[in-house]
């Protein structure tokens, strides 16, 4: 079974995602974190974020995979080209040039292989952007989680102190989320929308238990 959570970045997608695996046994794949890899490849081997071949290349001839903390089922840690960039794809300069980078079809086209891969080898919950669009149109759940800009504003300041990276910022996290929404939602490339047959729930008005118990249910539902 396959569990797409989709919805621009803030909404509690990457919380709800991990805690709903947990819940049900699934594996959950951060597709996020993928464009990301790419946005720090590209950046470490000096490729022009406006080079759309050579991003594609990157995208192409680079393995992304994930991995464990010891002890932990949550697969946090992020691989690209066998270089651990767990933490180094979190700085606001991979916030800026993902967008850019995400926006590019023949990435687009490199990662969704590689997520068809992934997701089909079992029961999955997988986050992002066109999850229930594109990816696994076919998903057995759809959910698109939003919440209002403040609020997400607010969440990200709060998981980049815990991380100890990113800005923390309040102003300047909120005027980069509305940028990168505007980018997500407006690009030719699978941009950010909900799927037709998506349930749209918003964080802002709900404890994230809450919403985490609504998509248990649905997944029982879909079963
Ligand atoms: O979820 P995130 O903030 O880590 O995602 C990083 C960027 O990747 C975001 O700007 C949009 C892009 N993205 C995408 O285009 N498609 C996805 N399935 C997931 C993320």
């Amino acid at each position: 079974m396959i569990i797409a959570i989709d919805g621009p970045s803030g909404a509690g997608k990457s919380t709800v995602a991990k805690a709903v695996a947990q819940k049900l046994g699934f594996s959950c794949l951060d597709t996020g974190a993928m464009y990301r890899a790419v946005a720090w490849q590209a950046l470490s081997d000096g490729v022009a974020l406006d080079d759309a071949e050579a991003l594609g290349n990157v995208a192409r001839t680079h393995e992304i995979a994930f991995g464990h903390v010891e002890g932990d089922p949550v697969p946090r840690r992020v691989f690209i080209g066998g270089a651990e960039v767990t933490d180094a794809i979190r700085t606001a300069e991979i916030d800026r040039a993902v967008s850019p980078v995400s926006a590019v079809p023949s990435v687009r086209a490199a990662l969704v292989d590689q997520q068809r891969r992934i997701g089909n080898a079992g029961n999955y919950v997988v986050e992002g952007r066109d999850i229930g669009t594109c990816v696994f149109p076919g998903a057995e759940v759809k959910v698109f989680l939003t919440a209002s800009d403040e609020e997400r504003a607010h969440r990200r300041v709060r998981q980049n102190v815990d991380r100890g990276v990113g800005s923390i910022d309040y102003d300047e996290v909120l005027a980069d989320l509305r940028r990168r929404d505007e980018l997500d939602s407006s690009r030719s490339a699978s941009p950010l929308r909900a799927a037709d047959d998506a349930v749209l729930i918003d964080s802002t008005k709900h404890y994230i238990e809450e919403v985490i118990d609504q998509i248990c249910a649905l997944a029982a539902d879909a079963r």
